[in-house]
């Protein structure tokens, strides 16, 4: 793989990209900043994105298109059966995954809908590496349940193990034993695990897998939503498969699994998702929950000028000087926070940097949700928003006690192609600046907790008049 370099051999983060079209963005007054922390409850969530300077919130939905992918939706076919834009999208998914029967739904959610109450049922055990939030509600909904079996090792938030994402064999082999294959509807891959800092699976453990899988007649289901990171991880860290190109290690990673599905808002640079089947029976049993839930089988519930965007981008998924750009910059933000004694996630992942809120703030008990008070500071020194992924984004217990988080992160996704290089130096400079008045953050409450997925909608306040004291010696520092 090609990586351009410094004089002296160091790595260099370079966009390989110009930017055409640009959006301008606000960077708020401190005190406009704390006034809006308080009006969105402390959640950032709530902040309405006009008020954000740089917003790391997320990358779904909200990666750049190309010139390419816009010139493409001007020519999309509006129609509502049989639309061109369909089937020239289905040709693409079908040449780059080689799998051919192909249902479109709206997003990622609306497939694992379709997924699981085709079939999941009561008593179901779906085992997976780890999983994503609205995987598991789905799951859960139709009666059955999760098995995350990642190595205990992939949950310490220091580490060098190159691919966190892999699953343990043993345990899986034990747990299909245990439970038994006639209660296990498929194992569930995820490529490039959110939840544990954007981290990928190596081929030769799905191949490990697949291997499993053939031995107890279970099936196989990819979430290739972060596919195009564990790509590259694959490409940089996996030697023997390095000299496959993409397209290639596309397919064969592809002819693992029965099943595919993906959420466009990050796979292919659009907004949409669908379902990959090899065999027409599966693409039979989910075919009709697609007009029921989605739309017709030619949308699927997307607009015919993002279908288009999506076979357009799907083919530069393919191009290894695009999908390096996100972990390139991820790895030099983590690297810059590292130098600065910040914690994070490590080894670099893809999606975004991680921030380590357990050892960024030793002293806010969980109980007071760290990591949800450590995006509200950051954005109040920063108009950096972020996203909690800690207790906060857990649901309570039945009895109403705190379920704690196994990792208290706060999460800064790089959106593709949105950012520069010196917005991520403003980023970490201005990290660096709230780690050293890390004690002046304190912990927050809930003022208002929704019953379910609390961290969308909730209203938290501070503990104490913390947010007034940090932004005052904020504005000391910058002399504003
Ligand atoms: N699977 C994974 C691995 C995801 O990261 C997501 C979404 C989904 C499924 C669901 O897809 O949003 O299109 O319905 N992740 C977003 C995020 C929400 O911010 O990480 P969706």
């Amino acid at each position: 793989m090609r990586e351009i370099k410094f004089q002296n051999g160091k790595p260099m983060a370079l966009e390989m990209h110009k930017a055409r079209i640009v959006q301008k963005i606000h960077l708020l007054p401190t005190a406009e900043r704390l006034e809006k922390t308080r009006e969105a409850g402390f959640n950032t969530f709530l902040l309405h994105s006009n008020d954000v300077f740089l917003d790391l919130l997320t990358d779904s939905g909200s990666n750049a298109m190309s010139d390419d992918q816009l010139a493409s939706m001007m020519v999309a076919d509006d129609a509502y059966a049989g639309s061109e834009s369909f089937f020239r999208l289905e040709r693409k998914l079908q040449e780059i995954f080689g799998l051919k029967w192909f249902l479109p739904a709206h997003q990622g959610r609306a497939c694992e809908n379709i997924l699981m109450k085709t079939y999941v049922r009561e008593g179901s055990v779906v085992p997976m590496n780890f999983h994503f939030t609205t995987t598991k509600a789905h799951i859960v909904a139709n009666g059955g349940r999760v098995e995350e079996l990642v190595p205990k090792e992939s949950l310490e938030v220091v580490s060098t193990l190159p691919f966190k994402g892999n699953f343990d064999l043993v345990r899986l082999e034990k747990l299909v034993m245990d439970v038994g294959a006639s209660h296990i509807p498929f194992i569930r891959v995820e490529a490039g695990t959110n939840l544990i800092g954007g981290q990928p699976i190596s081929l030769a453990n799905m191949i490990g897998l697949r291997k499993l899988a053939d031995r107890h007649g279970l099936k196989l289901l990819l979430d290739a939503s972060l596919l195009q990171d564990n790509l590259y991880f694959i490409k940089k860290r996996e030697k023997e498969f390095q000299n496959l190109s993409v397209r290639e290690l596309t397919l064969k990673i592809a002819s693992l699994f029965e099943l595919i599905y993906f959420s466009a808002r990050k796979l292919g640079f659009a907004r949409g998702g669908g379902i990959l089947c090899r065999d027409k029976k599966d693409f039979d049993l989910m075919k009709d929950l697609v007009p029921l839930y989605e739309g017709f089988l030619t949308y699927g519930g997307m607009s015919v000028r993002e279908i288009e965007a999506m076979a357009v981008g799907m083919d530069e998924t393919m191009d290894e000087e695009i999908i390096n750009q996100g972990p390139i910059f991820i790895e030099y933000m983590v690297n810059e926070l590292l130098k600065r004694g910040v914690p994070v996630v490590t080894p670099a992942g893809g999606l975004g940097c991680h921030l380590d809120a357990t050892r960024f703030l030793p002293h806010v008990p969980q109980g007071s949700y760290p990591a949800g008070a450590l995006a509200a500071a950051l954005f109040l020194a920063s108009g950096v928003r972020g996203m909690e992924r800690g207790t906060l984004s857990e649901q309570r217990e039945p009895d109403g006690t705190e379920h704690f988080a196994s990792m208290e992160l706060v999460r800064l996704a790089l959106p593709r192609r949105v950012f520069t290089k010196s917005h991520i130096d403003y980023a970490v400079d201005r990290i660096d600046w709230l780690f050293r008045h890390r004690d002046l953050i304190g912990g927050l409450h809930f003022i208002e907790e929704p019953p379910t997925l609390r961290f969308f909608l909730g209203k938290l306040d501070s503990d104490s008049a913390w947010p007034e004291k940090l932004a005052a010696e904020f504005q000391k520092d910058f002399a504003e």
